[in-house]
């Protein structure tokens, strides 16, 4: 089976969130499993600098924003995945993020580099493009390649079904009503039943509504998103596709995210040697410029700081972890007004706080082992991959009871440290909830034999990939029989 697997971001080549991750992870797993895939994605310079080309540029000719558009083949440097990045030099080569300029303000081009991509996805998909590969099936994700099934929609009857998965529905992709010609979108498409979203264009409505299935990255996120509480105004579109809506789990890649071979870790451990996890933990007290006491709790946060990721209530909650003992490790960036008020509680508190802003890899890897805890309580969270890898590094996840962490943490209640807990889960959203939580993981840590049973659960636990690729391939084969049945 061919499938075209269109992205905005991809690990190693650039990353912002869990999306790249995925990205990588689940086209390689269908590719084991003899699916050949292949991943299109912008040409920003970082992925330019990093795979393996591997043949001559392809001419698309012209595309929203560009008119010398080409496809170039590559390899990503690790997996050897096949790729199309789409050259477009006045989209996409610029020094910065791949949506955000250096001052994290929103490129203003955004709907002209992203409509560009899914123009690109589309000729490829009609074999437009000359490259003797067409795909069965296109898979779509986020708001970025929303217009793919719109514009696929208009096209011939034997157009290739489109999977359109909703990594965040928060993001949304909304541009001025005007832009619509020059996104190279139809005029009539302009209407609620269409792409209209308050007046403005939804990138992510276009994918929500002319997809041919909807998958979501969790089972919970998959109800929450068909109600007004996290439905973000498009609960009702989802209700009424409710029944091509489907919740498939991300993975885990423990190729990449196992504490026995991380080279990040300045000790690598496992489940039989869970006590070198010690030596993370000292290291990085160390490193960070916390007092290095082996028994003191520390709470990491490895996250955007954002309202979704509940940064806020975290930074009110840090003097109390401070007052009852512990220490607290930021590794972060995002919103402006929220890293000063972390940089603020470091200054306030040296010793027991740290606060790194940034978005680096390997310091990612080494908070996650040396630190107890993960602190990951999220006001949604379609799924939320930090968490699942902290499992794996024996560092317990305290989390909300909210969407894919709902499902992937057992929360270890004083009635359960004895049974499947692997972490801490709570319900409400204040300040108070999250100390209550707070209260009972300090407690479980003052127990070493109930922690220690908790962490050998935490890093047995399984959420690898083969599980959901089977599922995603389950669809796959259902949407391409039930096309090549039509064409009979
Ligand atoms: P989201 O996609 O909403 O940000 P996920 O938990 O699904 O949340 O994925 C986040 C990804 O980004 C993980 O791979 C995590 O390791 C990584 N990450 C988060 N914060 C940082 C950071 N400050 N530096 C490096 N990587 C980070
Ligand atoms: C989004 C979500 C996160 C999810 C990731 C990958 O960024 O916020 O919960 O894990 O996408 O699907």
């Amino acid at each position: 089976m061919r499938i075209l697997f269109v992205t905005s971001e991809c690990h190693p080549l650039i990353k912002t969130g869990g999306l790249a991750d995925v990205s990588a992870a689940l086209p390689a797993a269908l590719a084991e499993r003899g699916i050949d895939i292949r991943v299109m994605m912008p040409g920003y310079p970082d992925a330019l600098d990093r795979v393996d080309h591997v043949g001559p540029a392809i001419p698309l000719g012209d595309l929203p924003g560009e008119d010398r558009a080409r496809l170039l083949p590559a390899r990503s440097p690790d997996s050897g995945m096949p790729l199309w990045l789409l050259d477009c030099p006045r989209l996409y080569r610029r020094n910065a993020g791949p949506y955000q300029d250096l001052d994290g303000r929103d490129w203003p081009d955004n709907g002209l580099r992203f409509a560009a991509l899914c123009h690109a996805a589309v000729r490829v998909a009609c074999n437009a493009a000359g490259l003797g590969w067409r795909p069965e099936l296109i898979h779509t994700n986020d708001w970025h390649t929303g217009l793919v099934p719109l514009l696929l929609a208009d096209s011939a009857r034997s157009r290739p079904p489109v999977v359109f998965t909703i990594h965040n529905l928060a993001f949304q992709g909304l541009f001025a009503a005007d832009a619509l010609p020059l996104l190279g979108l139809p005029g009539d498409t302009f209407s609620p039943e269409g792409v209209e979203f308050y007046g403005r264009i939804s990138f992510l409505k276009a994918g929500l509504r002319y997809a041919d299935r909807l998958t979501t990255v969790s089972r919970t996120y998959a109800r929450e998103i068909q109600t007004p509480e996290f439905g973000c105004g498009l609960d009702g579109l989802l209700r009424q596709r409710s029944r091509h809506l489907l919740g498939i789990p991300n993975g885990a890649d423990y190729g990449l995210w196992d504490p026995a071979e991380d080279s990040s870790l300045p000790r690598r451990y496992s489940l039989a040697e869970i006590g070198r996890k010690r030596d993370c933990k000292a290291v990085l007290q160390c490193e960070l410029g916390l007092d290095v006491e082996p028994e003191t709790p520390l709470f990491a946060f490895l996250s955007r700081l954002t309202e979704q990721k509940m940064a806020d209530t975290v930074a009110e909650a840090v003097p109390w972890l401070i007052a009852a003992g512990a220490q607290f490790a930021l590794h972060g960036q995002g919103d402006r007004a929220l890293e000063e008020r972390f940089k603020a509680l470091a200054e306030q508190y040296p010793g027991r706080v740290s606060v790194q802003v940034g978005y680096e890899e390997r310091s990612a890897r080494r908070l996650l082992a040396g630190a107890d805890v993960l602190l990951h309580p999220s006001r949604f969270e379609p799924f939320g991959l930090v968490p699942i890898y902290a499992l794996r590094y024996g560092t317990l996840p305290l989390v909300r009871k909210v969407g894919g962490l709902a499902d992937s943490v057992v929360d270890g209640s004083t009635s359960n440290v004895d049974g499947e807990a692997t972490g801490f889960a709570f319900s409400g959203d204040t300040l108070e909830d999250l100390l209550g939580c707070l209260r009972r993981a300090l407690d479980t840590f003052g127990q070493p034999v109930a922690w220690r049973r908790m962490q050998r659960h935490a890093m047995r636990q399984d959420f690898g990939w083969r599980g959901p690729a089977e599922e995603y391939l389950d669809l796959y084969r259902t949407l391409t029989e039930s096309r090549a049945e039509q064409d009979f």
